[in-house]
């Protein structure tokens, strides 16, 4: 449901307003866990845009057309951004799940052609249509979940006609478009670098103009570090930011490949030690940490902590695929970051805002509640803002607020102003 887009919008009467202190992203060390905080607060947004945020005692006369919409028992929070997900697939996994559950590995799946490949086989199947609207019905999940900016990878067609048709449907669904172009090696070729040379010939020169970024698996099974490495620096040349699934079950180099190729993030790191902490804290590439894959997998959790403490730049993501992380949640993800992860909920808001909006290359304009951000504001149903990660899978979302309009509502009561 979608109001008519209203010039002003205010959300009056908050319990709290909270926000990633300063202006600057990625956000690090101590910097990560400094919110603002205003109790009894307001937001205005004019069009778009937030134009001011304050406290109720501070509001003065507003004259003119002006919507408001009801802050009470509620706490207002940046529009969520999730910066790693693959929502553009066909069918499920559902099967391969309960084998899981019963003792089977996704390695093991994946090896027998499953896993990935079981994907890769549903989506070419589904014709770029449908795979629109799949998008869309994946971005109306998240967005009931607070989440007003997404990624989308493609990845699951490694065909040119099925990946560009993954780029177009992430980008008619408003999703930000990754080529993920090295995820697996499809069955009609003999190896990895027969793959690669007909997807950096034939898919790259039209992905370029479709996709922002470009993102690679590399992990035993998949692509090796020289494999990576021939992949990234041709879509480098291509002009697309780079990105890496990377020490997701193996460390195979991916961090220092991610530092020298000048990456934006490197993803994963559930396998990373403690020399690939301190080089990854020591460098511009933003570690993007997804705990409900690991948890969806029984995988050990990333060393997040560790890396924060070393001064690291990292972001929280869902990693939202059929095989290795059913959930859209960024909530749940956020709960996760503090019960698992030992993040405050303070360092878990930033990672799923700011640090994540900056992985995007859009930190100037979304991540914070401060006039000149876009309009994208999530109201919870809560009296204290860290009930985003306390309540655990929770129906912690009241309200959307996505570029200034009323984009999703739990319930009308956020309407009815006495
Ligand atoms: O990030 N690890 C590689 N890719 C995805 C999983 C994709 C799938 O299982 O379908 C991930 O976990
Ligand atoms: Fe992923």
């Amino acid at each position: 449901m979608t109001d008519r887009p209203a010039r002003r919008l205010l959300i009056r009467d908050l319990e709290q307003l909270v926000t990633p202190a300063g202006r600057s992203a990625p956000l690090r060390g101590a910097d990560l866990a400094a919110v603002d905080i205003l109790q009894h607060a307001f937001v205005l947004c004019d069009g778009q845009d937030v134009v001011a945020a304050g406290r109720m005692s501070d509001l003065g006369p507003l004259d003119g057309d002006v919507v408001e919409l009801d802050g009470r028992g509620r706490c207002a929070i940046p529009g969520l951004v999730d910066c790693h997900t693959h929502a553009c697939f066909a069918g499920d996994r559902v099967e391969e799940f309960a084998l899981r559950a019963a003792g089977a590995s996704y390695e093991e799946l994946h090896a027998a052609g499953g896993g990935i490949l079981s994907t890769v086989r549903a989506t070419r199947g589904a014709g770029e249509a449908e795979l629109e609207r799949i998008v869309r019905r994946h971005a109306a999940w998240m967005l009931r979940h607070g989440t007003t900016t997404f990624e989308a990878k493609s990845g699951y067609g490694l065909d040119l006609e099925t990946e560009l048709a993954s780029l177009r449907a992430v980008a008619a669904a408003g999703g930000i478009p990754t080529w993920l172009g090295a995820h697996a090696v499809p069955p009609e070729f003999a190896d990895a670098d027969a793959y690669l040379e007909f997807a950096l010939a034939d898919v790259l020169p039209h992905a370029a103009g479709l996709a922002e970024a470009a993102d690679v698996f590399l992990e035993r099974g998949a692509f090796d570090r020289e494999q990576a490495r021939r992949y990234l620096e041709a879509c480098r040349g291509a002009g697309l930011t780079l990105r890496l699934h990377g020490d997701q079950f193996t460390e195979s180099g991916a961090i220092p490949l991610a530092i020298e190729l000048g990456a934006r993030s490197v993803d994963h790191l559930e396998a990373t030690g403690q020399e690939g902490v301190r080089t990854l804290a020591a460098s511009d590439v933003t570690g993007v940490l997804l705990p409900t894959s690991a948890l969806f997998l029984d995988r050990p959790m990333p060393p997040a902590r560790a890396l924060v403490d070393a001064g690291a730049a990292v972001a929280l993501a869902t990693d939202f695929n059929p095989g290795s992380a059913f959930s859209e949640s960024l909530p749940l993800v956020c709960s996760l970051a503090c019960t698992q992860l030992h993040l405050a909920p303070a360092e878990a808001l930033a990672a799923t805002t700011v640090n994540a909006a900056h992985v995007l290359g859009r930190a100037d304009r979304i991540g914070r509640i401060a006039p000149g951000y876009a309009a994208d504001i999530v109201l919870l149903d809560a009296p204290d803002w860290r009930y985003l990660a306390y309540h655990l899978a929770g129906d912690v979302v009241d309200a959307v607020i996505r570029r200034g309009e009323l984009a999703w509502e739990r319930s009308s009561s956020v309407r009815e102003l006495p």
